[in-house]
């Protein structure tokens, strides 16, 4: 069967990526984003570039259905929308915490519920990826709706790999530390905030969108066959280890 991946956040610094690395493979790569002029400047070469807004539920079904009926039903799905707002709770305003959960879960609910509706519909397999991030699994300071959006997004993955795993549709998601992509451009604009933010991962690195990409790639492949309701962290050891303490 051929494979038929949706990128959704696909003019972003990961959706970008993703889509650069799985274009080495003969996957048929459909591109979704909120604007059809930007994504033809970022992904120009996919099978099919989708305008909508799947932050709303009428988005991510119109996107999935629009796949399914110009290119297929999506075999796979790497979610990469969301964004980043940092604040403590009580200077974060209704608007922000709205935008930050609209981005960050009601994106993902309405993409998984519509992916595995097309899924069910052409009785076939398939496999999806979400992103969350460190923050929902660590406290950090001033990341209060991030962590609440994200959290639910983990607790989502387990629930729905459960619902669906009888059909063979597995759910993941990957937990990225910083990554080097716009949504973190602030937080790396100088040398001096570079330099900090890479000491505060014991492997002293930031992270690239390149490897967050090849492990969602490897999730969503078949070589993942037996990993389902996962949240994989890839964090240069931020979550895990205390190299300081001997
Ligand atoms: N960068 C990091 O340090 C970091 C760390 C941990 C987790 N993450 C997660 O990684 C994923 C990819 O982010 P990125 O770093 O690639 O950021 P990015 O370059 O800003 O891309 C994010 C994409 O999400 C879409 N988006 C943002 N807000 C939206 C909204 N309200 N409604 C609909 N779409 C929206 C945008 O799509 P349009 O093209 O349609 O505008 C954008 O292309 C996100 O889930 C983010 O939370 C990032």
């Amino acid at each position: 069967m051929s494979q038929i991946l949706m990128v959704t956040g696909a003019a972003g610094g990961l959706g970008r990526a993703l889509i650069e690395i799985a274009g080495r493979s003969d996957v048929r790569v459909v591109a979704v984003g909120r604007s059809e002029e930007r994504l033809r400047e970022a992904v120009p070469n996919v099978a099919l570039h989708i305008a909508a807004d799947v932050s709303t539920y009428e988005g991510a079904q119109s996107a999935v259905s629009e796949c399914v009926s110009k290119v297929g039903a999506p075999t796979m799905l790497a979610h990469c929308v969301g964004n980043i707002v940092l604040a403590p709770a009580a200077r974060t305003t209704e608007a922000q915490y709205r935008d930050v959960m609209r981005a960050n879960l009601d994106s993902a609910f309405f993409m998984l519920s519509a992916t595995v509706a097309a899924a069910r519909t052409a009785a076939q397999p398939a496999s999806l990826c979400f992103v969350s991030t460190i923050a929902a699994q660590i406290g950090i300071a001033n990341h209060e709706a991030v962590a609440a959006a994200k959290g639910g997004l983990e607790a989502m993955v387990r629930s729905a790999a459960a619902t669906y795993a009888a059909q063979s549709i597995r759910v993941n998601a990957v937990a990225p530390g910083l990554m080097e992509t716009p949504a973190a451009a602030k937080f790396l604009s100088t040398p001096t905030l570079r330099e900090a933010s890479a000491k505060q991962y014991p492997l002293g690195t930031i992270g690239s969108p390149e490897e967050v990409a090849e492990l969602m790639l490897w999730l969503l492949s078949d070589a993942a066959r037996r990993v389902t309701g996962q949240t994989w962290t890839i964090d240069g050891g931020f979550t895990a280890i205390r190299p300081l303490i001997r």
